[in-house]
Parts: C-alpha cells; structure tokens; sequence
C-alpha cells in the first residue's frame, strides 16, 4: 500500500521534518549499542543520517536528502551531503565503517543502497532497524490500530533480505526502555497517553503515513480504556517490566572477513 517514491519521500521529510528534532533524539543505551557495533573503527560515514542521532564522535560525513532534516543538525556534527544511499558521493573504501539507523525502510532502490554502504566501507556495515512480525504484536497495533500495522507492514525491510543482501552478519536484539528518549513508534509501550499527541504521533513514519481517519476508531479507543482504567487492567504487567523487546534489531556486518 505505501511505497513512496524517491521525491516524494524527501519531499515527505522536508514537509514533516520540521518537528522532527523535537520528538526523536538518541536514547543513550541504544546510542551505547551502536557504538559497541562501531568499536575499533575510525572513520564512519553515517546514511540517512537526518538531524543526526546516533552519529558516534568519529563520524566523518553525513548522507541526507532533506535540506529540512540537514537543518537541524547540531553545530559542530559532521559535514552533511545532501545525497542518497542508492547514489553515494563517497569513493570505495574510503570509511572504515557505513551505519544507517531507521532509514533503510525509506530507501526507493534498498539492492542499491546496501550495495552502496559495501562499496564505501572498508570493514563493516551496521544498521538499525526492526522486524515487523515482531512488532506487529504490539499493543498499540495489535489491538488500536490496525491501519498502522498495515501500513508497518508495507514499510518494514524483511530482516530475511537484509541479510541476504549483507552477508555474514550479527544481529542484537534492541529491547526499548520504559523511558525512551527517541519517540520511535514503539518508543511509549508503557507510556500510552502520548499516541494521543499528535505531534508526537508525527514523528512516527507508521502512524504519520496512515491515513487520519483509519486510526481515529482506534485512538478513540484507546482514549476511553485509558480514562476507564480498562488499558491498565489489560496490561499492568508492563508496570514492573524496565525494557521491552518490540522487534527493533541492529545488524552487524564485517565487511573484512568476507
Ligand atoms: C526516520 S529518519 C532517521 C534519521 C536518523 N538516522 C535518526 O536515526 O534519527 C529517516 C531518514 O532517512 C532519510 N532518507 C529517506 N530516503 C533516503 C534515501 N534514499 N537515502 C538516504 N536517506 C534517506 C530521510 O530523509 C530521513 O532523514
């Protein structure tokens, strides 16, 4: 149902980006993740690299579409290309390291711009991203909103293909903590009030690429078992959990030792 076309998903970031900075910025423990993924390389060259969460120190150039998103990156980042994946203005084996977080499901061309994270890495490729037949047993999608499960399922990248076009790759589970600072789609599992927000919901590639009205009934919904007590009643059991396991999977592949 969804597949955007390359304008029209930057078009779609330099419309809807503006907000961006507000509500998705890097959680410290998944930066932490990252960063182990990235360690004992030097040089990196981060791709759809946005406002430029989760771009670790040694981060020598950014590769982004929107000139929105470029924007609001902070003073000092690294210098920013405006570019994309399946094209990239970076010579082979010129980085140590290609990492892309929550970008690969935009991608319009994904053989490409793998190929193309593999051509500019010297030693290995790392990407953020997640598995929808996990995720899609969410709460919110499961039982709210199945428009956005539907929608997630037209976004999401098979882990399956990621790895075939990968190689030899490593994957870490990503549990989201209870308090996530990034306002990802499965960042607020124990914090349902804030899928009411729509400015939070606008960071939210799934719910803001689904129609308005398909997800109305369910947020209706969900507003009523929250005010009746009834989304507690269902799920106190999250109340005690620190982290929780939603799908989101970092894969790790070396380039070197294939
Ligand atoms: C969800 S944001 C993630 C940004 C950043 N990596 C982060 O974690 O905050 C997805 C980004 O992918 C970018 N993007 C879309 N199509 C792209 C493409 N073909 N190549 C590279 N980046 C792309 C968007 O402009 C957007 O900034």
């Amino acid at each position: 149902m969804i597949s955007p076309r390359p304008e029209a998903e930057q078009a779609r970031y330099d419309r809807t980006g503006q907000t961006y900075s507000h509500t998705r910025r890097a959680d410290p423990r998944i930066a932490a993740v990252i960063d182990e993924a990235l360690r004992g390389t030097t040089t990196v060259a981060n791709i759809g690299a946005g406002a430029g969460s989760y771009e670790p120190g040694h981060t020598v150039v950014a590769i982004e579409p929107s000139q929105v998103m470029i924007a609001q990156r902070a003073p000092g980042a690294a210098p920013a290309l405006r570019a994309r994946a399946e094209n990239l203005p970076i010579r082979s084996g010129a980085v140590d390291a290609a990492l892309a977080v929550l970008t690969v499901h935009h991608w319009d061309d994904l053989d490409r711009g793998i190929a193309e994270m593999r051509r500019i890495a010297r030693r290995r490729v790392v990407i953020l991203t997640w598995d929808h037949d996990i995720f899609r047993r969410f709460w919110l999608l499961r039982d709210y909103l199945p428009a956005a499960a539907h929608t997630d399922a037209s976004l999401a990248v098979p882990i399956t293909r990621l790895i075939s076009l990968l190689g030899n790759v490593t994957i870490r589970d990503i549990p989201v903590p209870h308090d996530c600072a990034d306002g990802f789609g499965g960042a607020f599992w124990r914090r349902p009030r804030a899928y009411l927000d729509p400015s939070i919901r606008a960071g939210m590639s799934m719910l803001a690429l689904t129609p308005k009205n398909a997800l109305q009934e369910g947020l209706s919904r969900l507003q009523a078992d929250l005010e009746t007590g009834e989304w507690e009643r269902r799920h106190h059991h999250l109340r005690n959990i620190p982290q929780l396991d939603l799908g989101y999977r970092l894969l790790i592949a070396d380039i070197d030792t294939q």
